[in-house]
């Protein structure tokens, strides 16, 4: 298996103050960090004097928690995929549960997205997932793969899909401290990859899948641990430097091929 991968998504959290103490500290916390694919998000408008400040750059990849589709033009108060890359920015997070609630987008929107990165060499951490109402309707499944995952495929073909990410983050799970069920979310992972097999089986095997949802230092390994999950998408977690260098280094020394 390749390197486990940890994002952590800032959201609309932080400082210079509080990035500068985060890499002092973080560093110190960490033992076993080369064996994990550390990404970080932080606010936009921080991304560049986070990079500046990181002192190792290679242990660390750049990511944005969103990007407008166009590259330039008169689109007041976005941040297009050409000044990411032009800033060192290596991944994107689109279709966050956050972004389709508040700022309405849909998939049509993160579709566009998606291709806009893909086009420049940006690689897309795509957020699927259900409301608790879909998952008790049993709709997790027409919802994450038929719809969200679909919309991205019909437009863009599945082998698109080889070298991006995709976070299963079920929408009641975010932010609740009640995250969910890993032995459910390995089965939604199996029929995520099963979904995409059945169109390229290739794809199936490369593409990674994470999920996220109140994932904390308890609960992180319970669901590394499982066999299709690739790695986790933390958010608060991932703002108290000790609980998220405790995960890192959880899932470093976690041997999955011996378990
Ligand atoms: P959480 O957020 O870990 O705070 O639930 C996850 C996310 O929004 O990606």
């Amino acid at each position: 298996m390749n390197k486990p991968i940890i994002i952590g998504n800032w959201k609309l959290n932080g400082s210079k103050y509080s990035i500068q103490t985060f890499v002092r500290n973080f560093f110190k916390e960490l033992s076993n960090f080369k064996k994990c694919n550390i990404i970080i998000a932080p606010p936009n408008i921080y991304l560049d004097f986070f990079k500046n400040i990181l002192f190792n750059k290679n242990l660390i990849s750049l990511c944005a928690q969103d990007v407008d589709f166009n590259n330039y033009g008169s689109f007041t108060g976005e941040t297009s995929p050409l000044m990411l890359k032009d800033i060192g920015v290596k991944y994107v997070i689109i279709g966050h549960s956050e972004r389709r609630f508040y700022h309405k987008e849909d998939d049509q929107v993160i579709t566009k997205k998606f291709s806009s990165l893909k086009k420049i060499g940006l690689i897309p951490i795509i957020c699927i997932g259900e409301t608790k109402t879909e998952k008790l309707q049993d709709k997790t499944i027409d919802v994450i793969c038929y719809k969200q995952l679909n919309s991205i495929i019909e437009k863009m073909g599945v082998e698109s899909l080889n070298d991006s990410i995709i976070a299963y983050e079920p929408i009641w799970a975010i932010g609740t401290g009640k995250a969910a069920n890993p032995n459910e979310v390995q089965i939604i992972h199996e029929s995520i990859r099963q979904f995409i097999f059945k169109k390229n089986s290739q794809t199936a095997k490369k593409v990674k899948i994470l999920y996220g949802g109140s994932i904390n230092e308890k609960n992180a390994i319970k669901f590394f641990e499982k066999q299709d999950v690739d790695g986790l998408l933390v958010g608060n977690a991932a703002l108290e430097t000790k609980i998220f260098s405790r995960i890192i280094n959880e899932i470093s020394y976690y041997n999955k091929n011996n378990n």
